[in-house]
């Protein structure tokens, strides 16, 4: 078991059962516990979790729908109303068992009801695992606008636990390796070198990149909890990935992991334009994203809707857009701020390299 501890919780990255997790429930033998799942993580990983620990068997069940387009206001209040009903109180516990959607709309039905119940997370896809199950960052979207309403307030913990993703669907997979590309890009240049071949399943699926990755994550978030600097850091390839996602979300949507590559890919691009990232880098990382990602055509329309997009993210301030930029593979910086003229630029590269593939 190996032991990740950030100032507010920890990160144990092994075997449930080998984890601190039955003498947490223990703990709340006196209370109700709650596990919060979609369809998917109620069919292939609640039985497991159940049957392993007794301590579960007469938890509440809470069921959310399928999908980001579901991380929305009126399931909260749906849930809310249950949690209600069902008079859970503030000492009760909270389990998160799912991807980043569950954790992230899970995180904030219980920091919010009775003004913060205790919760923990059980991410089960790679994406929940490296990412967002780790931070605090809790929240819902306010379509088109991607997490616009939230918190920040850490689970009591977070169990990692491998075995999960043996159920995990194939293209989800690519959504993690998206969130992996992130760090490597802008902290660590000795992962990229080792994450830049990965193809498929069994690649991802790496023990010590997935530690390596909440690694990376837990130290920036224990130096700038409330991203008032560093954090931002964490934002790079999601300034275009945020407003694509947001763009598509309800026509056609494309995952989170898909829209972070093309915002990768985007903002590398600006990068190099400035004369801050070497073609050379440009090249391999554009070789990676290509390789893996299939690559979209934005019409004229999309790019203002895009733009339109990036002015509202709440990443962004004052009339002005800011983007992370790389200067190397391993090294970035921050608040940095863009013009349409440079995003324009960069959507029409992507769109190019969509073309040249297809
Ligand atoms: N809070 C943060 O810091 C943070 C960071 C990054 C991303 N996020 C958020 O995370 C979300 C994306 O996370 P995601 O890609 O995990 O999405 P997700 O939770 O929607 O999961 C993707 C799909 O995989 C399924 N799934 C998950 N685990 C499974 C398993 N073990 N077996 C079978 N199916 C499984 C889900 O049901 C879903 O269909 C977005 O909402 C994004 O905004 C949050």
């Amino acid at each position: 078991m190996r032991v990740i501890s950030s100032s507010n919780y920890e990160v144990e990255i092994g075997p449930l059962t080998e984890s601190s997790l039955p003498k947490l429930l223990q703990g709340y033998s006196a209370q109700r516990i709650i596990i919060i799942v979609d369809q998917n993580t109620h069919d292939c990983c609640l039985e497991y979790l159940i049957t392993t620990f007794p301590e579960l068997e007469k938890s509440e069940i809470i069921l959310l729908p399928v999908g980001e387009e579901n991380k929305v206001m009126e399931v909260c209040m749906q849930v809310w109303n249950a949690f209600s009903e069902y008079g859970f109180g503030r000492r009760d516990l909270v389990v998160n068992l799912g991807g980043g959607m569950v954790t992230d709309m899970g995180g904030f039905l219980a920091s919010i009801y009775k003004r913060g119940m205790n919760f923990i997370h059980i991410p089960t896809s790679l994406l929940g695992m490296i990412d967002a199950a780790i931070g605090g960052k809790n929240g819902i979207d306010l379509h088109p606008y991607k997490n616009q309403l939230g918190t920040i307030i850490p689970p009591k913990n977070v169990y990692v636990d491998l075995s999960f993703l043996t159920t995990l669907p194939e293209s989800e997979f690519y959504n993690g390796f998206a969130e992996m590309m992130k760090y490597a890009l802008i902290r660590d240049k000795y992962l990229f070198e080792d994450i830049k071949g990965f193809s498929k399943e069994s690649d991802f699926n790496r023990n010590d990149i997935i530690e390596k990755c909440i690694q990376l994550k837990v130290d920036i978030v224990d130096r700038d909890m409330h991203e008032l600097g560093e954090r931002k850091i964490l934002n790079f390839g999601h300034t275009f990935g945020h407003a694509i996602e947001g763009h598509f979300l309800e026509t056609s949507p494309i995952s989170h992991g898909h829209a972070v590559a093309l915002g990768i890919c985007a903002e590398s691009f600006v990068s190099m334009n400035r004369g801050l990232l070497s073609k050379e880098h440009f090249k391999e990382i554009e070789s990676v994203l290509t390789r893996v990602y299939p690559f979209i055509t934005f019409t004229d329309a999309d790019v203002k809707s895009i733009i339109q997009l990036m002015y509202n993210d709440k990443k962004n301030e004052g009339g002005k857009i800011f983007s992370v930029l790389l200067h190397k593979i391993g090294e970035c910086s921050y608040h940095n701020e863009i013009s349409e003229n440079e995003i324009g630029e960069a959507l029409f590269y992507v769109s190019m390299l969509s073309d040249t593939l297809n």
